[in-house]
């Protein structure tokens, strides 16, 4: 019913997009930007990207790529905004257009199955996994995330890690501050920290999905990840009284944030913590590229790392993968370029750059720092949860919902108005 639900859903997205687009020729042949058939000997690939912190992992697998092959040129059909905020909604009129790119940045779980795979746009590449002998090179929870009834539809390239606090040093030891493990050690902390004039908490809310993001891992850490997993199952209802708990303890989260959260994207706030600006921030670990590849900063010098209170032994997972939408003229090219990211040369390129450790399991770690073997230990050793904010967990009608209700409690901190917002947005899941 569910799946019904989210079908309908997608169905109802895509004749708005098809209604404003100009493109509904229909004829299945796959088009660039000017209208005409794709050539051969490319390949396009369509991702979000683009800039600090983002694209230099992307721009070293390009360049490898065609290094390996000069007979296929890369295109990089990037669209900027984190977390895919602008990219998905393009990837939806192209796809709608009979105009899929040769391969999109997808994310495993229902973000690929309940969207593209539920719709019948792309193709499975149990083959390709037979052929690459990969079946036991990515763990198997991972393939779970890419599969619907024993088809798998993606290759993932990397593991993020979203239940994680990165921390400016400096900032820590001058004012003396333990790293917290639970909510009243980290509320003790934001408040000396507040009292000493810092910032405890950056956000750069610009866009939505980052203050979900920091929900989500309260929620994780109120709840543990049995009952994290039942509500996006439907199992448990978003008037439970834990849940509740948890809105309230993100709303006292929201009273150490900077002021001017609303007009930063993800990398600015990121910023406030690498200048000292602010204390520490919850984002995934592309933060750790950025702050390693972008800023120059070393790990465990410069800035440290812990987990969100209270999750410790769980690992919020968020995985990039690529598949092979259905439609396209040059599926054995595209094919070569996903058989080249799920390589461990593709991965170890990657991943070091991107701050996320490899998708697969035999990957060289001497290529990551100390953030990247501690990140693969907990990965092995903790449990895996599917991160909402990054559409793994829910259907992207009901994560789209339960951005605008964050977006709203940010300002308005109602935690009864918040809540029944959840729970009308759950029949969506
Ligand atoms: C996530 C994605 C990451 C990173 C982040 C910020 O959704 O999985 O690779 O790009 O958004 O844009």
């Amino acid at each position: 019913m569910k799946k019904l639900y989210g079908l309908f859903i997608l169905f109802a997205l895509m004749l708005v997009i098809s209604a404003c687009s100009d493109d509904s020729s229909g004829s299945g042949d796959s088009k660039d930007d000017s209208g005409e058939s794709k050539d051969t000997g490319e390949v396009e690939i369509f991702s979000w990207w683009t800039g600090a912190g983002e694209e230099d992992g992307l721009l070293a697998l390009i360049d490898l790529f065609e290094k390996e092959h000069d007979d296929i040129k890369v295109e990089n059909a990037a669209v900027s905004g984190g977390a895919g905020t602008n990219a998905k909604a393009v990837l939806a009129t192209r796809m709608q257009g009979n105009d899929p790119p040769s391969t999109f940045q997808v994310h495993g779980g229902d973000e690929l199955n309940k969207s593209w795979v539920a719709a019948d746009k792309m193709e499975p590449l149990n083959d390709l996994y037979g052929e690459n002998d990969w079946m036991d090179k990515f763990p198997q929870d991972l393939i779970d995330m890419v599969s619907v009834d024993d088809e798998i539809y993606s290759v993932p390239v990397d593991i993020h890690r979203g239940n994680v606090m990165f921390y400016n040093k400096k900032v820590f030891e001058d004012n003396d501050i333990d790293i917290p493990k639970t909510f009243d050690e980290f509320f003790a902390a934001a408040d000396k920290l507040q009292d000493a004039g810092i910032v405890p908490i950056a956000l750069g809310d610009k866009e939505a999905w980052t203050a979900t993001q920091i929900f989500e891992n309260v929620l994780l850490g109120v709840l543990g990840p049995d009952d994290y997993i039942k509500l996006f199952d439907g199992e448990i209802d978003f008037d439970d009284e834990r849940v509740v708990e948890a809105a309230e303890k993100f709303g006292k989260m929201l009273d150490y944030i900077d002021e001017d959260h609303a007009s930063r994207n993800w990398q600015d706030s990121a910023q406030l913590v690498a200048n000292g600006d602010a204390a520490m921030i919850n984002m995934g670990d592309w933060a750790k590229g950025y702050f390693s590849n972008d800023l120059d900063l070393e790990t465990n010098v410069d800035f440290g790392y812990f987990t969100m209170p209270e999750t410790e032994d769980d690992f919020t997972i968020i995985t990039d993968t690529f598949g092979l939408p259905k439609g396209i003229d040059n599926p054995d090219e595209v094919k070569e370029f996903l058989t080249f990211l799920g390589s461990t040369e593709a991965q170890d390129t990657f991943n070091p750059l991107k701050g996320s450790i490899p998708a697969r399991v035999d990957a060289d770690e001497s290529e990551y720092d100390e953030y990247g073997t501690d990140a693969m230990e907990d990965f092995k050793n903790t449990r895996l949860v599917p991160s909402l904010a990054h559409g793994s967990a829910a259907s992207e009608g009901f994560l789209t919902k339960a951005d605008q209700a964050v977006n709203i409690f940010v300002t308005q901190k109602d935690v009864d108005n918040f809540i029944s917002a959840l729970q009308n947005a759950a029949p969506e899941m």
